[in-house]
């Protein structure tokens, strides 16, 4: 089959593989129709290439027809229409029991002291082959699918995979409280939609970006926007003017690690980039430092007693944080992987014809599979309108 597999920092291949099969009685093999880039593929893309191995198929925003399952699995059956999350879980530990996917202990990846496993995403989480390619193998099928109907275009379900859940739990996290107001930091994918369900919600959004026409879309949405590159040096200073001079009750760092703006994390990921992998990934996982901007950025915007929640991936271990200003603030923090299908019961109702959320017309692009390695450059350079990809095997 095809598949789209890493090579090195910033190349991407689509090369052709031996075909997946089931190994385990808990298996599905699955015929992928959608397959989405991501924001976090960026970073294999990038920062996390010490914890990759060349060849290893990336992805893990993919749907499609079930071809064949194992002996075990009794609740879908070839045909079914399905979409995987992003990490693969059971469904039946101590951390499933509490809808903590992102934790399974069946699949925790422990020898790097990692929770569950996922899709195409390095080492660190257990080299899984991914899904951007022709056919999927998925471990843990039982819970490691969710069936959607026949009918509707695969845009209106594939980002169950990963954006919905994320930008629903992101609001989730954030805790804004009835009528509030809350900052949305990076406007790609994942904040745009963040933006949107708390909009739906009824909470004031204001946006930030540097990208002219991810902010003009999250504006066409209802929300206020501002572009941090007219606001390099007042930014917080602004949205406080707009807030009561107070800050907003809650802000959400759908950012991340390769924040613009963050000079020291950047030479530090530029180092760790031209070092040999073995003495690369040491220093990642003891003396690692991200590009906080972002973060630094909410740690000023929220008011007192607000919250932060966490959306953007974070990978360092030595970064520097402002204790005495999150302590004084009061600061409430939340964070993590999106436990996916926590919150499915949430979004399906609506995944309707009405599409309140703009599924439908998410997508910037559709291409074929075939067209990834150019798809992940200008996605990464935001070029050409590049906002969310989904590739067709
Ligand atoms: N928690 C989860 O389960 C989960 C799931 C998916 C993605 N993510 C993470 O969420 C983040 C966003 O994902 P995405 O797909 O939207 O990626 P993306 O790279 O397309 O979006 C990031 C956006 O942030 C903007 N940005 C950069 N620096 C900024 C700054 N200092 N202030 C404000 N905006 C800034 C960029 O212009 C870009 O539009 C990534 O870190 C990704 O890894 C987390
Ligand atoms: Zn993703
Ligand atoms: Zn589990």
């Amino acid at each position: 089959m095809k598949a789209v597999a890493w090579h090195g920092k910033r190349d991407v291949r689509v090369d052709e593989v031996p075909d997946p099969a089931i190994e385990e009685p808990t298996d599905a093999l699955v015929r992928i129709t959608t397959t989405n880039i991501c924001g976090s593929d960026l970073h294999l893309y990038e920062v996390m290439g010490p914890f990759m191995n060349e060849g290893d198929i990336v992805g893990h925003e993919p749907m499609g027809i079930v071809e064949e399952v194992g002996s075990e699995v009794t609740n879908i059956e070839k045909g079914d229409r399905v979409v995987m999350p992003f990490h693969i879980s059971c469904g039946q530990c101590f951390m499933c029991d509490q809808k903590l996917y992102t934790q399974c202990e069946t699949t925790q990846v422990r020898d790097e002291g990692m929770g569950a496993a996922l899709f195409g995403y390095s080492n660190l989480y257990g080299a899984v082959p991914g899904g951007q390619a022709e056919y999927l193998r998925v471990p843990q099928a039982q819970n490691t699918t969710i069936k959607v109907p026949e009918g509707p275009p695969d845009e209106r379900f594939v980002y169950l995979s990963d954006v919905l859940p994320t930008a629903w739990q992101a609001v989730e996290y954030a805790g804004v409280p009835d009528g509030g107001t809350v900052v949305v930091l990076g406007l790609g994918p994942i904040g745009d939609m963040a933006a949107r369900i708390a909009l739906h919600k009824g909470y004031r959004v204001i946006g930030v970006d540097l990208v002219p026409e991810r902010l003009q879309r999250v504006e066409q949405r209802g929300a206020e926007v501002l572009n941090l590159d007219e606001h390099q040096d007042d930014l917080a200073e602004v949205i406080r003017e707009r807030t009561d001079g107070r800050g907003p009750d809650s802000v959400i760092d759908a950012v991340g690690m390769e924040a613009h703006g963050a000079p020291v994390g950047k030479i530090a990921h530029t180092m760790v980039g031209l070092l040999p992998d073995a003495i690369g990934e040491k220093i990642m996982e003891t003396g690692g430092v991200d590009r906080m901007n972002a973060f630094y950025l909410a740690i000023d915007i929220v008011r007192r007693g607000g919250t932060i929640s966490l959306s953007g991936v974070y990978g360092g271990t030595a970064d520097p944080l402002p204790m005495l200003t999150m302590f004084d603030k009061q600061i409430q923090l939340r964070m993590g992987q999106a436990n996916v299908k926590k919150w499915v019961d949430d979004i399906m109702p609506l995944l309707t014809d009405e599409d309140p959320l703009g599924v439908d017309t998410f997508h910037s692009h559709q291409l074929p599979l075939d067209q990834a390695p150019d798809a992940y450059e200008k996605f990464q350079k935001k070029e050409d309108g590049y906002v969310k990809v989904l590739l067709k095997p």
